[in-house]
């Protein structure tokens, strides 16, 4: 009588013990269900230890470079004054190629063609073993280059190259020639293309650059486009070149071949080589010609 009792008790007591537990069985998915949905909740932000670091800010466009005022470079919009037919006789443009004695299959930049009046005769030169780099920082010139290579029949020997300001974006030592025709007095990071052009040269490859003679004031060509052979002898020296032969039979340029000095002299001039600025602009007189630029 007391055993049945106690086990009713038992059972009465049982009941709500039982209850909440079984309740929270209940609720225990939703709430799962619940809890992946949440968002996860955030830790503190601790302040940084270090202040976040300025955006990178862009040196100013140099001016000058060692005492020479930089050019702006010629529009594409001058592409037809390039190819004009009085050039051949006011150049001698056939001299010039003449000069450089281009082998068959040699890799050649023509390092600013413009539209390409030197990179079609080079790649005769070269023939269909040889290959020309037709480099421009104007995407336009290159796609009037591209409307001239259908008449020339160049087929792959000439590969045209987009650029940009500081960088030639050629292979790395692949180059016997490089190229500048009134080119290296409009770049505006001179170091920084020679630097890129010296990485591209091969072992024994050279750059030749052809600048209107800025000592001769009967050649009609804007003061900011023309160039003396002492500059351009200072800056290619004080960026690690060294002379190898010059050409002085052109009526209006000069043609200098320079090659990679075997010791490397500094390309890092103090900053205020870079922007150093003549004295007085020089009288080489020149501002006849009207050119597109
Ligand atoms: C006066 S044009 C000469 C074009 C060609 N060499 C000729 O003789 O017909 C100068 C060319 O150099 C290019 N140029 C200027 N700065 C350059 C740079 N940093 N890299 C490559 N090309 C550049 C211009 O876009 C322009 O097509």
């Amino acid at each position: 009588m007391k055993r049945v009792a106690r086990r009713g008790f038992a059972r009465r007591r049982g009941l709500p013990l039982l209850a909440p537990l079984l309740a929270l069985l209940l609720i225990a998915p939703a709430v799962a269900r619940a809890w992946q949905g949440a968002p996860p909740v955030a830790p503190p932000v601790a302040p940084p230890a270090v202040p976040p670091a300025a955006p990178p800010v862009e040196p100013p466009r140099p001016t000058h470079y060692m005492g020479r005022k930089i050019a702006p470079f010629m529009s594409y919009e001058g592409g037809p004054w390039l190819m004009r037919a009085t050039r051949e006789k006011e150049e001698r443009a056939s001299l010039l190629l003449e000069c450089l004695e281009v082998q068959p299959g040699q890799t050649i930049a023509d390092f600013g063609c413009g539209n390409g009046f030197y990179t079609f005769p080079l790649a005769k030169l070269v023939g269909p073993k040889g290959k020309v780099y037709a480099v421009d920082i104007q995407p336009e010139m290159l796609e009037l280059l591209a409307i001239e290579a259908k008449r020339h029949q160049v087929g792959e020997v000439v590969v045209p190259q987009l650029c940009t300001e500081k960088e030639p974006q050629l292979p790395p030592a692949s180059i016997d020639l490089a190229l500048l025709v009134d080119v290296y007095h409009e770049l505006t990071w001179p170091e920084e293309v020679l630097a890129g052009l010296k990485r591209a040269l091969k072992k024994d490859g050279q750059i030749v650059l052809v600048e209107f003679r800025l000592e001769d004031p009967e050649v009609p060509i804007k003061l900011d486009h023309k160039m003396s052979k002492a500059q351009a002898k200072k800056e290619l020296l004080h960026n690690g070149f060294e002379l190898v032969r010059e050409f002085d039979e052109l009526p209006w340029q000069h043609v200098l071949f320079f090659k990679a000095a075997r010791e490397a002299k500094p390309t890092e001039p103090p900053a205020e080589k870079r922007d150093e600025k003549p004295a007085e602009e020089p009288a080489g007189g020149g501002a006849a010609r009207s050119i597109p630029r």
